[in-house]
C-alpha cells in the first residue's frame, strides 16, 4: 500500500514540476509577444473559446489590447481585432502566407490557396484575371447567374406562397451556378446525380473544418492523427472528399481529351490554355492539372456557403425587418419595374438595396475569423515582436462590430452605408473580404451573385414567415456564420 502510495505521490510531484517548468518556458519563450491570456499546459486556450469563438476573442482583447496572443496546442496565435492594424499586418510581406501543410488533406492541397511564395503569386494572379475577364464586365457569367437566380424564383414561385424550406433549393441552385462558372456547363440535376448529391453533402462538412481557430488548420499533424484514429468520423469524410476529388478529375479528364471544347468561356478551358502556352515558352511554371483541380476546389468551396449564407441572411432580414423590405420593393419597382432584367452594372439605381446588402454582411460577419496566416519570419509590429511560425488570425466580427467605426454598432441599420443625397458610401473600418495582397478574390463574383438573387427573388415576392412568427436568427459558429435551414413564404406581389 506504501509502495503505490509512494508511486502516486511522486507521479503527482513530477506532474506538477512538468505543469510549472511549461508556464515557465512559455512565459519566456512568449517575452515581447503581444500580451493574452495563459490557458492550460499543453491544450492552450482552446477549451475556453466556447461555441462562439469570435465573441471570446472579442472579449479577450477588451482586457488584452488590440493585439493579443493566445495558444491552440503548442501553436502561437496573434489575433488582431482592429481594422486599420488588421489592414496593416494582413498586408505585411512577411505575413502573406498560409500555414505550410494546413490545406495538404483537400483536393490539389487547396490550390493557390494553399501555396505560398512565387506558386501562389501565379496561380492567383491567374485566377484573378481569368475571373475578371470572364466574370465582371464582360457579362457572359452575368447571364449565367441570371438563369440560375431565375430557375430559383420560378421554383418558390411554385410553392404559392406557402411556407417552403427555401435554403436546400438555395443552395442546389448555387453548386449548379458556380461549377457552370468554372465547368463551363451545368450539370445535369437527373444524369449527375450521384455527383451533385456527394457536392451537397461535403459543402457544409467542410464548412465546419474551416473555422480559424479548429485544429484542422492550425495543427495539420493532428489531423493526420485524427484521421489514423478514425476520431470525429474523419476517415468518412475523407472518403467524402475523395469523391469530391473524383469528379474535378473526371471533368479535367474530359477537357484535355477535347480540345476543340478549350474555349475561354469557364476557369478551365481559359487554364489549359494557358498550361499548353507555358508548356511551348520553356519557361518554368505550375501549370499543372494537379494545380487546376486545386484551383477548381477552392473556387469552388471558397465562395459556395458564403455566398448562400448570404442571400439565405438577406431573406431572413427581410422577413425581420418589414419596414426596410418595403422601401426595396418601392426601390425596385421604381428603378427597374417587376419585369425588367436586373444587371448588376445598374446597382447604383438601387442604392438603398445595395446599401441592405452591406450592412448584412457587417452585421452578420459571415466569415467572422479571417483564415490564419502564417509569419514566414520574425518581425516588430505596433512595439510587440510576432515570432516566425505564429499564426495570425484576424477578427472580423469585432471589426464590424467595433462601437469605434460603426455607431450603434448591434442595430441593423443600411441607411448607414447612405449618404445624405442618398448615395451608397465607403466606410471606413469596413472589409468582409479581407485586405490587401491575400485578401479574398472573389469578393466581385460574389456581389454580384448576391445582388442578382436577391434582387430577382425581391422584385416578384413579399417575405414572410409562417404564421408571422419571428424568424430564427440564431447560428451555429464554423468556418462561416451560417443561417439555420427554416421555412419562409413568398407571396407573389
Ligand atoms: C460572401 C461571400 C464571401 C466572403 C465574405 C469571403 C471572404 C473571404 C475572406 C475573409 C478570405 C480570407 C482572405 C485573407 O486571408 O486575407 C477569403 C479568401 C478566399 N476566397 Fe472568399 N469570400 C466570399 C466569397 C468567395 C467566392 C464567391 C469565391 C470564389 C469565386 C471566393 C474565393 C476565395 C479564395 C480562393 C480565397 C483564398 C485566397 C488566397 O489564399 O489567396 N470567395 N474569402
Amino acid at each position: 500500500m506504501a509502495f503505490v502510495e509512494a508511486v502516486v505521490t511522486n507521479f503527482l510531484g513530477a506532474f506538477a514540476l512538468f505543469l510549472l517548468c511549461s508556464v515557465i518556458y512559455n512565459w519566456i519563450k512568449s517575452r515581447g509577444h503581444p500580451p493574452g491570456p495563459l490557458g492550460l499546459p499543453v491544450i492552450g486556450y482552446m477549451p475556453f473559446l466556447g461555441k462562439n469563438p469570435n465573441i471570446t476573442l472579442r472579449d479577450l482583447s477588451k482586457t488584452y489590447g488590440d493585439i493579443f496572443s493566445f495558444y491552440i496546442g503548442p501553436q502561437l496565435i496573434i489575433c488582431v481585432s482592429e481594422y486599420e492594424l488588421a489592414k496593416e499586418i494582413l498586408n505585411h510581406p512577411l505575413a502573406l502566407a498560409r500555414p505550410p501543410h494546413s490545406f495538404d488533406f483537400l483536393v490539389g492541397r487547396g490550390g493557390f490557396s494553399g501555396m505560398n511564395g512565387e506558386e501562389w503569386q501565379e496561380q492567383r494572379r491567374f485566377a484573378l484575371s481569368t475571373i475578371r475577364s470572364l466574370g465582371l464586365g464582360k457579362g457572359l457569367w452575368e447571364t449565367m447567374i441570371q438563369d440560375d437566380a431565375a430557375k430559383f424564383v420560378k421554383k418558390i414561385k411554385s410553392a404559392n406562397g406557402e411556407p417552403i424550406s427555401y435554403s436546400e433549393p438555395l443552395a442546389l441552385s448555387q453548386i449548379l451556378n458556380s461549377l457552370s462558372l468554372l465547368f463551363g456547363r451545368h450539370l445535369d440535376p437527373e444524369t449527375d446525380k450521384e455527383d451533385i448529391e456527394t457536392l451537397q453533402k461535403l459543402n457544409r462538412k467542410l464548412m465546419d473544418k474551416f473555422s480559424a481557430v479548429d485544429l484542422t488548420l492550425n495543427l495539420p499533424w493532428l489531423t493526420k492523427l485524427a484521421e489514423f484514429l478514425n476520431l470525429s468520423g474523419l476517415q468518412d469524410f475523407m472518403v467524402l472528399l475523395n469523391n469530391f476529388e473524383d469528379i474535378f478529375k473526371k471533368e479535367v479528364e474530359r477537357r484535355l481529351q477535347s480540345k476543340d471544347e478549350w474555349t475561354k468561356d469557364d476557369f478551365i478551358g481559359c487554364y489549359l490554355q494557358e498550361m499548353e502556352k507555358r508548356e511551348s515558352d520553356s519557361q518554368p511554371h505550375n501549370f499543372t492539372v494537379e494545380n487546376l483541380r486545386g484551383n477548381l476546389f477552392i473556387l469552388f468551396v471558397a465562395g459556395q456557403d458564403s455566398t448562400v449564407a448570404s442571400v439565405g441572411w438577406l431573406l431572413l432580414l427581410m422577413a425581420k425587418h418589414p419596414d426596410v423590405q418595403q422601401k426595396i420593393c418601392d426601390e425596385i419597382d421604381k428603378a427597374i419595374g417587376r419585369d425588367g432584367t436586373v444587371y448588376y452594372g445598374d446597382r447604383n439605381m438601387l442604392p438603398y438595396t445595395t446599401a441592405t446588402m452591406l450592412e448584412m454582411m457587417r452585421w452578420i460577419a459571415i466569415n467572422p475569423l479571417f483564415p490564419p496566416r502564417y509569419v514566414l519570419d520574425t518581425f516588430t509590429f505596433n512595439g510587440f515582436i510576432i515570432p516566425k511560425g505564429a499564426h495570425i488570425v484576424c477578427n472580423s466580427w469585432a471589426m464590424l462590430h467595433d462601437p469605434r467605426y460603426f455607431k450603434d454598432p448591434m442595430t441593423f441599420k443600411p441607411e448607414r452605408f447612405l449618404s445624405e443625397e442618398g448615395k451608397c458610401l465607403k466606410l471606413n473600418g469596413y472589409g468582409p473580404f479581407s485586405f490587401g495582397k491575400r485578401n479574398c478574390p472573389g469578393e466581385g463574383i460574389a456581389m454580384m451573385t448576391m445582388y442578382l438573387y436577391f434582387v430577382s427573388i425581391m422584385q416578384k415576392f413579399k417575405i414572410k414567415t409562417p404564421y408571422d412568427l419571428p424568424p430564427d436568427m440564431t447560428y451555429k459558429f464554423s468556418g462561416g456564420i451560417l443561417p439555420n435551414p427554416q421555412k419562409l413564404c413568398f407571396v407573389e406581389r
